[in-house]
């Protein structure tokens, strides 16, 4: 579905990604883990075509079309939804306008209808007149994974959608991971949260300075005390 071939990718001179390459097919959660700084977001970033950074090499390419070289706004047409870090929403607006933002006729081709929306999230819909500034932690993470629902992705990109969640929180988000899972669709985690990683992940790469450094079933890396403890430093 989703695949990664020798990606590098840069801020100016700084050369953060090296060569990497992975895939994510359907049906599975793959999970992103690495340290801080390691290069995850930018990862993310450039698949959806977002600058900076900018790729110096390498292949994106989703349904085997090539990716490299659209603008984001053409990448989530073709279904790949975003969840970005630090969960950008608006103040100012309610979680309801928040799911409606997108046109009339891109919400008709959704199957994620507001109601259907609010019935995977119970929460946001009790909340529904909220702005998005009076919403807790959870809450705008939910509804940043809403939002992203609401372009009708097939695959999804999350990033560090855990972070700073407590735990009651972290087994909601990984709930609906699962449930999406069920659904069909392709989520690319990155997570922080080896232990949130490992309870919905099926496989798992490991990013070390740029490079894809560890690939394996997440049963096999469960099992790994010494790759975890030298990349992950658990
Ligand atoms: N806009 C930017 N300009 C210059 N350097 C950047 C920029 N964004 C990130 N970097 C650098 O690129 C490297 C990788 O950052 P990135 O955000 O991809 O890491 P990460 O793995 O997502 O980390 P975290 O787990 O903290 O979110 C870091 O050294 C970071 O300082
Ligand atoms: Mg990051």
């Amino acid at each position: 579905m989703l695949e990664i071939t020798n990606l590098h990718a840069a801020y100016g001179d700084a050369q953060v990604l090296r060569g990497v390459s992975m895939r994510v097919d359907k049906g599975r959660i793959v999970a992103l883990l690495g340290r801080n700084g390691m290069g995850k977001t930018t990862l993310i970033r450039s698949v959806m075509g977002m600058t900076p950074p900018h790729v110096r090499q390498g292949s994106v390419t989703f349904q085997g079309q090539e990716l490299r070289g659209l603008r984001p706004h053409e990448i989530a047409q073709r279904h790949i939804g975003l969840v970005p870090q630090g969960r950008r929403l608006f103040a100012s607006l309610t979680v309801t306008e928040h799911l409606t933002m997108l046109g009339r006729a891109a919400r008709h081709r959704s199957q994620w209808s507001v109601a259907r929306l609010f019935e995977l999230f119970p929460r946001l819909g009790e909340r529904r007149q909220h702005r998005g500034h009076q919403l807790s932690g959870g809450e705008r993470q939910m509804l940043a994974v809403a939002r992203a629902l609401t372009q009708n992705p097939e695959l999804l990109l999350m990033d560090e959608p855990s972070e700073g969640l407590a735990p009651v929180m972290v087994q909601h988000l990984e709930r609906t991971v699962l449930e999406l899972r069920q659904l069909g669709y392709a989520i690319l985690l990155v997570e922080q949260n080896l232990y949130s990683a490992l309870a919905v992940a099926d496989e798992a790469y490991i990013l070390e300075t740029g490079s894809i450094v560890h690939h394996a079933p997440v049963d096999a890396l469960r099992h790994d005390r010494p790759t975890m403890h030298r990349f992950l430093g658990v």
